[in-house]
């Protein structure tokens, strides 16, 4: 048996021993009293009874070794900035965010709704309400107004914290307009909205509401706030993410079992000793911001980079100019970005010393053959490939080179994770497949440390939609198709809901469809993702106009589909902006009236369409080829 098949079976056969070993990384104020308690299952507990708390972990606790090493690197190449904070001053500034919160009455358990670009004092922002026990929530820069606004509404928190602008690819975007809109649609306001200056673009402010962070920052001074002490189970934030309805889920995390999760996964999975520096390239809206930007290099005394800026400027050797002049050694991003720096000049792979970096993991979307392959080899490091989900907050499957370095099998992230009791199942039996047979991959309960606790404020959703959609099985569907092999190895085969995956981000088709329709001349719409060599998927906006006439020839198709284009961007975002949109007079439906996504998608990708007997009309989908060919 390999190293990781063995840590793997004894995390299962004995998870009590497994995890109350792994827990000892982090400091307890209190400890627990039983290591898991799953009584209330699929309401699992982890370290019951022990109070702890993430900023003390991520922060405090290295002060006493480490308070002189750098713990935050920022760098904008956006605005040219960059900032540099050792543990000490990341302690001063968070202290000082902290101080600025409770000035403004927020309490253990108020959320803070966090609107902000890449820059340090997001970070700060998420460690402050870490250190005091509030809910901190972090909305994307890259959404909108509407997506905001349902979030808000969602969360009510009590504080909003934003600036005046981000900046992507040298265009500025300003957040406060954005921000003022989604607050005028909202039903909830928050009391106070804490506005970062970055002196990008001018803002408008709500006089009594709207507060100013470095007015703020000068007031409170060297502040000193005292942690929270939590019990493990208490939630430290609710990150929003897509599904299958329009409304998003708030996948709430707990405080324990995060940080044991998070500062485990640092050694087995990532390789991150304290003192090394750690380069995620994502964004602190998503997941992998949340866990590997911000709390486990952390947690795990390391340096991490926080980065505002495209893979591709000033040029193509950007990242690796950030590796040698900052000796980074683990980098993290998406497929997509490898994927952009593949249009590149292969030289600039070989201009820098890369001779400081150890690892470069890749996760988010399917990594392909050919971009794995290239990476590869033109830098010179293993690339690790892992899989998991903004629900479990840390990897589901990966090589775990921190156990040993299993050969990577292309195509595949690698075997189930420790802790994770992974199935393949079928779909309509629940039973479990036999080795290379197609089925859902699940997890057999109780979910390991770190992975969600509920869906923010909706127990029942969380029961009907994670843990009820496998016949005859009581099991958490990832919603993702897959197959798993002789060896263990998983392959993954996409979702097996209305989710799409576009460069990385994560996309509920159905708000898309959402958007579409508030248009007036808009009477029926389908959203479905089609593969694309770049970003993986696009959206595809396929619409009946309510009047034919708009659409009848080609400069009317194509003004109504910009029309559409910056609907969506105004409510949703640049991010879910279909990449097209094409018009129909009927949609493909079944005689009961079920959209056929499948069937749409096929067509789009020029698939055969496959059993089609349920079709409503079969000239639906000839109409959707013609419109696609126009
Ligand atoms: O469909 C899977 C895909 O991304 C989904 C989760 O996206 P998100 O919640 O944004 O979390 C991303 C955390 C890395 C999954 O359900 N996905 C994620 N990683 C991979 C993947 N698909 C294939 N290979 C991966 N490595």
């Amino acid at each position: 048996m390999t190293a990781s098949r063995a840590l793997h079976a004894r995390s299962l056969a004995d998870p009590e021993g497994f995890w109350a070993e792994q827990a000892r990384r982090i400091d307890w104020e209190t400890p627990f009293e039983q290591v898991l308690d799953d009584s209330r299952a699929p309401f699992t507990r982890w370290f019951v009874g022990g109070r702890t708390n993430l900023c003390h972990n991520a922060v405090d606790r290295h002060l006493a070794e480490r308070a002189g090493q750098t713990a935050l690197i920022h760098v904008s190449t956006e605005t040219g900035e960059r900032r540099r904070y050792t543990y000490a001053e990341l302690h001063d500034e968070v202290n000082r965010m902290a101080a600025i919160l409770q000035a403004f009455g927020v309490a253990k358990g108020d959320r803070v709704l966090i609107y902000l670009p890449m820059i340090p004092e997001a970070a700060f922002a998420m460690l402050a309400c870490a250190r005091i026990g509030a809910i901190h929530s972090v909305v994307f820069g890259g959404f909108a107004s509407v997506s905001l606004a349902a979030r808000i509404d969602d969360a009510q928190p009590r504080v909003v914290i934003s600036a005046d602008a981000g900046s992507r690819a040298g265009k500025v975007v300003p957040y406060k307009p954005l921000l003022d809109e989604a607050l005028r649609l909202a039903s909830h306001q928050p009391e106070r909205v804490l506005l970062v200056d970055r002196g990008l673009a001018a803002m408008a402010r709500t006089p009594g509401r709207d507060e100013d962070y470095a007015a703020w920052r000068g007031h409170v001074g060297a502040a000193r706030v005292p942690c929270a002490w939590l019990e493990s189970s208490e939630p430290s934030y609710v990150l929003y993410t897509s599904g299958t309805t329009g409304k998003p889920k708030g996948v709430q995390r707990d405080t324990g079992g995060y940080a044991v999760a998070l500062a485990t996964s640092m050694e087995y999975i990532f390789c991150g000793k304290p003192g090394d520096t750690m380069f995620t390239c994502s964004d602190i809206g998503w997941v992998v911001g949340h866990s590997y930007i911000i709390y486990a290099p952390l947690l795990a005394g390391l340096a991490t980079l926080m980065y505002e800026g495209t893979p591709v400027r000033p040029d193509g050797g950007i990242l690796w100019q950030l590796v040698q002049e900052y000796k980074v050694n683990l980098m993290f991003t998406a497929p997509t970005a490898i994927r952009v720096l593949k249009k590149q000049d292969p030289a600039w792979l070989k201009r820098y010393d890369l001779s400081s970096l150890r690892l470069l993991f890749l996760a988010g979307e399917p990594l392909d053959e050919p971009t794995a392959d290239w990476i590869q080899q033109g830098i010179g490091k293993p690339v690790v490939d892992n899989y998991w989900q903004t629900e479990t907050g840390w990897p589901i499957i990966a090589i775990q080179r921190g156990i040993e370095p299993l050969p990577a099998k292309l195509g595949s992230p690698g075997v189930p994770a420790y802790g994770y009791d992974l199935k393949i199942v079928d779909e309509s039996t629940g039973e479990v497949c036999a080795p290379g047979q197609k089925g859902v991959v699940a997890i057999d309960g109780p979910l390991p440390p770190g992975c969600m606790s509920t869906i923010w404020g909706d127990d029942e959703r969380f029961v009907k939609t994670y843990w009820s959609s496998v016949p005859n099985r009581r099991c958490y569907s990832t919603f993702d198709w897959g197959v798993q092999d002789e060896d263990g190895y998983v392959f993954i085969l996409g979702r097996t809901d209305d989710v799409i995956n576009v460069a990385g981000h994560r996309l509920g088709t159905r708000e898309i469809e959402e958007s579409l329709s508030s248009h007036a001349g808009v009477a029926e719409v389908a959203v479905v993702g089609v593969q694309d060599a770049l970003k993986g998927q696009v959206a595809l906006g396929v619409c009946v106009a309510r009047d034919p006439a708009r659409v009848a020839d080609a400069p009317g198709r194509q003004a109504f589909e910009t029309e559409l284009m910056k609907t969506v961007e105004q409510q949703l975002g640049a991010v879910a902006k279909p990449a097209r949109v094409v018009f129909v007079n009927v949609l493909p439906k079944t005689r009961s009236g079920k959209l056929l996504r499948r069937a749409i998608q096929a067509v789009a990708e020029g698939r055969a369409t496959g059993d089609l007997t349920t079709i409503e009309d079969p000239v639906a989908l000839e109409m959707l080829q013609d419109a696609l060919k126009a």
